[in-house]
């Protein structure tokens, strides 16, 4: 068997630091099925993520809070089949780690175990420090998540952006901090002053990689429906679509009908 080449190699949590170290920004993408996760590995993204944004955009579940424990498991042991390169990273859903850290742990366990996926993500910071540290300790690695957590959206009231006022941002660079203590392998910061991201990225050595966040960090990360285009309602100032996906598709389809009700699909050629 011949060695892999470096442009074949698995990107790891190591790939990550070595990436920061060189000035190499990090690029990450969610997806969350099969065909998706194909795609955006083969583009060469370093990081996929299996978000619980699913719930959202797959589920059309007005926040991330409904998604199950059983149905992240579901989307990542599909998007794991799929992945040859990428490290691919799992959100724990909302109501499987805040109770308590054996929960935690448990949950970690059961999407390393039954999905195949390489890393967890788990969002806030002091506040979840022992189940963190228990989840690490079984020697499962970590990303945490800061700024806008939309599993506290009910918490924060909007979607607004986050750490504007000093004490708020006080705060998040603590808890940057810890999670870098406690030995996360790198964190997202989501909806935050460019400013103050860029700052808790100089400060740290491991990855932090932003959404809404500015180009200061290590990285980005989008929702692959928002960058294609697929979702249209949502348009915030951080999103930049590459393509009209929902316009492409729309089209695509409607043709399809009226090629149907006017017997021109299947034509001759077409057909046994
Ligand atoms: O669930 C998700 O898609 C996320 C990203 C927005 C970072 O957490």
């Amino acid at each position: 068997m011949s060695a892999a080449t470096p442009e074949h190699k698995k990107v790891t949590v190591k790939t990550l630091s070595d990436l920061k170290k060189k000035g190499e920004k990090i690029s990450m993408l969610t997806a969350y099925d099969y065909t998706m996760a194909k795609i955006v590995d083969h583009a060469r993204v370093d990081v996929v993520l299996v978000g619980d944004s699913a719930s959202n955009v797959m589920a059309g579940h007005e926040t991330t809070l409904p998604i199950t424990l059983d149905q992240m498991i579901y989307h990542a042991s599909a998007v794991v089949r799929a992945v040859e390169r990428a490290l691919v990273v799992v959100d724990l859903p909302f109501g499987s780690y805040q109770s308590d850290p054996k929960e935690a742990l448990k949950s970690a366990i059961r999407i390393m175990k039954e999905s195949g996926a390489h890393a967890v993500k788990l969002e806030g910071g002091k506040e979840i420090k022992e189940s963190i540290k228990r989840i690490l300790h079984a020697g499962i690695p970590v990303m945490g998540h800061l700024g806008l957590t939309p599993q506290s959206i009910y918490k924060f009231g909007t979607y607004t952006v986050r750490a504007k006022e000093q004490e708020e941002a006080l705060r998040l660079k603590e808890d940057a901090l810890l999670l870098q203590e406690l030995g996360c392998f790198g964190m997202v910061i989501e909806k935050v002053p460019a400013v103050l991201a860029q700052e808790v990225a100089q400060s740290l050595h491991m990855p932090v990689i932003g959404i809404g966040a500015g180009s200061g960090v290590d990285g980005q990360v989008l929702v692959i429906h928002d960058l294609l285009g697929m979702t249209h309602e949502f348009s915030p100032r951080f999103l930049r679509r590459y393509m009209n996906l929902y316009h492409d598709m729309s089209q695509a389809i409607g043709q399809y009908v009226a090629d149907v009700k006017a017997v021109d699909f299947p034509n001759a050629q077409e057909q046994y």
